[in-house]
């Protein structure tokens, strides 16, 4: 049986419900939680403000590689416990969750250079293990020798409705179900389908279909794992 800490690779589709998993498993263990698309998404709220992405999407590749060295991408955690991220020193968590943002971040995670860029920053938060990441290529590209790696899965119509739910319930009552759903398969679509390093499940990677699962069975599911081969386990916050 291994013992210490360990890095656990939460990787799946959009929408699987990684974030919410991840930010609970890692609560219980007392591990930190790190949200991977989270960097994707300040660098394409960077590239929309100041002009690197028109009207139709297209990215000025070029122009944007001269000045990405200049972001740094953050994590704080408030004094609610939530976690916010800070792109050169403000807070841009609202901003990023846009689907404004999400119609774009695809396009700029393809891009090799981001894809480096975000990796190395990624690696850095894994000095002293202990780390939960989410992501579409953390078991596969960013930490291949994670002890742990979980694929997420969920049927579309289950998924595309948690994301609507999500955007109601932060107050966005513009957007309709049918654009979540198509802006969920376009990115399922091109996040599968890139050239460097697309969303795939690693061959050592133990799928959980979460599509009628609440997320005690979740963690429950989890600790059936965790247990017997890591000596963990994820302790639910009773008061919660
Ligand atoms: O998990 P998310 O929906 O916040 O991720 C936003 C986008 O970032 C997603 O469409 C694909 C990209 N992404 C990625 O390419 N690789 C990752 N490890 C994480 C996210």
């Amino acid at each position: 049986m291994a013992s210490g800490k360990i890095i656990i690779a939460i990787d799946g589709y959009s929408s699987t419900g990684k974030s919410s998993f991840a930010k609970l498993v890692a609560k219980g263990l007392g591990y930190i939680y790190a949200d991977s698309g989270a960097l994707y998404r300040a660098i394409t709220y960077f590239a929309y403000t100041n002009g690197f992405i028109d009207e139709k999407g297209n990215v000025d590749k070029e122009n944007l590689q001269k000045v990405i060295m200049n972001i740094t991408v953050s994590f704080r955690t408030n004094k609610k416990g939530e976690s916010r991220t800070l792109l050169n020193g403000a807070d841009v968590e609202k901003q990023i969750r846009t689907l404004t943002v999400s119609n774009s971040v695809s396009r700029i995670a393809e891009i090799p250079y981001v894809r480096s860029f975000v990796n190395m920053q990624l690696r850095s938060m894994a000095v002293d293990k202990g780390l939960v990441m989410d992501g579409r290529d953390i078991g596969t590209a960013v930490f291949p020798n994670a002890e742990l790696k979980i694929f997420m899965t969920a049927s579309e119509q289950v998924r595309a409705m948690r994301r609507f739910k999500e955007l109601q319930e932060k107050g966005d009552k513009e957007t309709t179900f049918e654009q979540v759903l198509e802006n969920l398969r376009k990115r399922d679509y091109i996040d599968s389908h890139r050239e460097t390093d697309p969303l795939t499940r690693a061959k050592d990677a133990i799928e959980l279909d979460n599509s009628s699962m609440t997320m005690e069975e979740e963690i429950e599911w989890l600790n059936k794992i965790l247990l017997p081969n890591f000596n963990l386990k994820v302790e639910l916050d009773k008061e919660e």
